[in-house]
């Protein structure tokens, strides 16, 4: 039976080979999880219908980015407070395949956008490369809090230890700028992702801060530049507008899909952190 490692695999084969000889199989079983986790959400949502312009777009996401940054939440507050640095090298490992192929993804976004909407997309390409400083690289900077860990810097060690839900995590990139039927998903997805990180990512900057760790700046850093990407999101909306090619439905659907992605990564690797307590058959840095 096919997983969501098996997807990723196949993504990273195809990505390297032949984008466009995406098997079929695995084809059937991305859009089925994707279908599966909308078909979910339209059963939870009350705003799609509502949304008329852009603007009531760019409002609804920044009314859900609220609600999310002033709800509860156990696991974020576990990570701020509580979570010991074992258990945080746990953490780090199941987000690791994103940060050691941060944005990678989003290339493949850029020739199904028209020129307006690119630029907004290439300047969030520029930071996350980091001015092409690979210095400041956001990959570089897991490699370093990597490194700080001890922890293997090979991408391959984590591909073999990390949960279906963090695959996903990974995953959803690859379906919402290769596979999606219509760029607005990304766009929806993206805007929503910059705009959430500066007010969640301030857990792990706490986490840092209380356990010692001075390779900090992979979370600092975009609690301070996602706040200017989440502008140049909502700029790529407004653009696609513009331009009418922005589908607002699917948009907003990009914008749930990744949330609970999202959000479902997190939670599922906090627990598993907090069950496992340490990393299983842990290497020295490579
Ligand atoms: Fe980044
Ligand atoms: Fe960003």
């Amino acid at each position: 039976m096919l997983t969501q490692a098996h997807l990723y695999q196949h993504n990273q084969r195809a990505l390297q080979q032949d984008i466009t000889a995406f098997d079929a199989q695995y084809r059937q079983f991305e859009s089925h999880w994707v279908q599966g986790v909308m078909e979910a959400l339209q059963d939870t949502d009350n705003e799609s219908g509502c949304l008329n312009t852009v603007q009531d777009l760019v409002d609804a996401i920044d009314e859900l980015v609220q609600v999310e940054a002033n709800s509860e939440s156990a696991a974020v507050d576990y990570v701020a407070q509580s979570m010991k640095r074992e258990e945080f090298r746990i953490l780090v490992q199941e987000f690791a395949l994103d940060g050691l192929t941060e944005a990678q993804a989003f290339y493949f976004i850029m020739p199904r956008l028209p020129l307006a909407a690119q630029l907004p997309m290439l300047r969030i390409l520029i930071d996350e490369f980091g001015s092409a400083n690979p210095k400041r690289m956001h990959t570089t900077l897991y490699l370093n809090l990597l490194r700080e860990l001890a922890m293997p810097l090979d991408r391959l060690h984590y591909v073999e230890r990390i949960a279906d839900s963090s695959f996903a995590f990974v995953n959803q990139f690859y379906w919402l700028t290769l596979r999606a039927e219509d760029p607005s998903y990304f766009a929806g997805a993206i805007t929503y992702l910059e705009s959430v990180i500066p007010f969640f990512f301030p857990c792990y900057v706490d986490a840092c801060k209380r356990l010692g760790i001075a390779a900090h700046h992979y979370y600092s850093e975009h609690c301070h530049i996602d706040h200017f990407h989440a502008l140049e999101g909502k700029r790529l909306l407004l653009a696609m507008a513009q331009e009418q090619c922005l589908d607002l439905e699917k948009a907003w659907y990009g914008v749930r899909f990744s949330q609970q992605i999202t959000l479902d990564a997190f939670e599922q690797a906090v627990h598993k952190a907090r069950t496992q307590k340490e990393l299983q058959h842990a290497h020295s840095a490579a």
